[in-house]
């Protein structure tokens, strides 16, 4: 039987289109080599991740956060297989709920390998070696990524001793010495994990910042947070060597600035320095899919590749890695596919780290604005002077507000607190309809709440804010 599409690759790039495009009316099946849906995002990666953030921030805040309320005697111990199960669980139900919206939308799984034999073809080679070639009108590449490791650098990953964010999400004891290799997203989210279960954990990056790309206002006051949490940072960084020593490793790194090398020990190292596209054995060369000079598929306004019928989304082409980035692609390709205007507005994908506090972004970093010569204002405003965050007692961060010099439009909001990750929507609300920061400063919030915080940043911005 032919089919209307067939997506290669089930995260949320992937599963999201075949969904979107089931309830459009084609017919969908998806090749997906693991035995379970979801991808690296639902198996090893934002949501195993997030169980474990969560898990240990409440150890944590067990272990130290509970006296400053008036809680005394409580003295946690940890059970890291309990915790490793309940990451287990989480990461099933959310698989298994894929497995139960394919049945719902009537979308054919095939576990299997798949490769792009040329437009309207897929083959799938199953985990026992047999082939089967399906037809279809349509081909999805979402294939995802896989670790980059470390440029110019030979390491082995074992998931054990040098992991990467797989085995750094499956630990089986909370490692003496962590060093983290790379200050980015993975890094900093994980380093915190076991930093929280008692774990030394030394940061070596190789940029003068963490978070690089973030705002500048915030990867600086962030850094001295993580800091104050015990995480060390070495900065301006470069990693040029990791080995297995004894039981556990050696990490050498210079100034990328030039200078000595220093060579420290560590129990685990995660190498978190990226990921790369993942294309590997998709067959795309002899299909004659183009691919840019970074390893992505190439595709053009409407996400089709320059075959006809072949089309790519998610981690695997340009833009962000982020899930939620893929997901909003694989509606609009779905939404094309059945005839209609899919669209992603890519100047409004939020970007949250998961630490405590959390951090995220919208739109432009002031640091950006300036590069392009866009003449902007800035209003901030810090959670110290927020009633909700004193009660809490999180009042570390702050929000910052960016918007146009002339138009008073917002180009820009980002945020370092308790709940960031959930505050930022109204802010990517707000700039997809255009909206100004004067619309913000003057749209009621309950109070009290941290997003009061949001509201006083943007009457900052326009004119001055009321509590401070
Ligand atoms: P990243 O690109 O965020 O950070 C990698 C860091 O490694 C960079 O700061 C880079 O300067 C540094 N680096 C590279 N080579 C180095 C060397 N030789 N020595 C020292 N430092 C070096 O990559 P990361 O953290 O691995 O994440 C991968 C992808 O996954 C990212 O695109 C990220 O956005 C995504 N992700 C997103 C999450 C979220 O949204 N919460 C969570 C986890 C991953």
């Amino acid at each position: 039987m032919a089919y209307d599409l067939i997506v290669i690759g089930s995260g949320p790039g992937g599963y999201v289109c075949a969904i979107k495009a089931a309830q459009l009316g084609l017919k969908v099946a998806v090749v997906e080599k693991r035995a379970t849906y979801g991808g690296t995002c639902l198996n090893v990666g934002c949501i195993p991740s997030k169980a474990l953030l969560h898990a240990s921030e409440t150890y944590s805040h067990a272990a130290h956060g509970m006296e400053a309320l008036g809680i005394d005697g409580v003295k946690p111990t940890l059970n890291l297989p309990k915790m490793m199960a309940h990451k287990d669980a989480t990461v099933k139900s959310n698989v298994d709920g894929v497995a139960f919206l394919f049945k719902k939308n009537k979308i054919d799984g095939i576990q299997g390998t798949g490769k792009v034999l040329g437009a309207g073809k897929v083959s799938v080679t199953s985990d026992k070696g047999e082939e089967q070639v399906l037809e279809t009108k349509n081909i999805v590449i979402a294939t995802g990524s896989d670790v980059a490791g470390i440029p110019g650098v030979s390491v082995d990953i074992d998931e054990t001793i040098i992991v990467s964010s797989t085995g750094g999400i499956a630990l089986e004891k909370v490692p003496g010495h962590l060093i983290v290799v790379g200050g980015g997203v993975i890094g900093l989210e994980l380093g915190s994990v076991w930093a929280r279960l008692g774990a030394k954990v030394t940061v070596v990056e190789y940029l003068d910042t963490i978070l690089g790309g973030m705002d500048g206002d915030v990867s600086k006051q962030f850094q001295r947070m993580l800091a104050k949490q015990g995480m060390d940072f070495k900065l301006g960084a470069k990693v040029t060597g990791v080995e297995k020593a004894g039981s556990g490793a050696k990490v050498t790194f210079e100034p990328v600035k030039g200078g000595d090398a220093t060579t420290i020990d560590a129990d685990v190292v995660l190498i978190a320095t990226g990921r790369k596209p993942y294309t590997e054995g998709l067959g795309l060369k002899e299909a004659g899919v183009a691919l840019d000079n970074r390893g992505r598929v190439e595709i053009d306004n409407h996400f089709q590749t320059n075959v006809p019928g072949i089309y790519a989304l998610g981690d695997v082409v340009r833009g962000p890695m982020l899930a939620h980035k893929a997901e909003d692609e694989g509606v609009a390709v779905a939404e094309i596919l059945a005839g209609q205007a899919g669209h992603v507005n890519y100047d409004v994908i939020p970007g949250v780290v998961y630490t405590q506090p959390e951090v995220a972004s919208v739109g432009k970093t002031e640091e950006e604005l300036k590069a392009a010569g866009i003449a902007y204002k800035a209003g901030k405003f810090p959670f110290t002077a927020n009633g909700r965050a004193r009660a809490m007692l999180a009042t570390d961060g702050f929000v910052k507000v960016l918007a146009d010099k002339e138009t008073d439009r917002v180009l820009g909001v980002h945020i370092v607190g308790f709940g960031a990750g959930e505050m930022i929507h109204e802010a990517a609300v707000l700039m997809e309809f255009g909206g100004s920061s004067e619309d913000l400063g003057r749209t009621c919030h309950a109070h009290p709440t941290m997003s009061e915080a949001v509201k006083e940043a943007a009457l900052a911005t326009f004119f001055k804010p009321i509590h401070m």
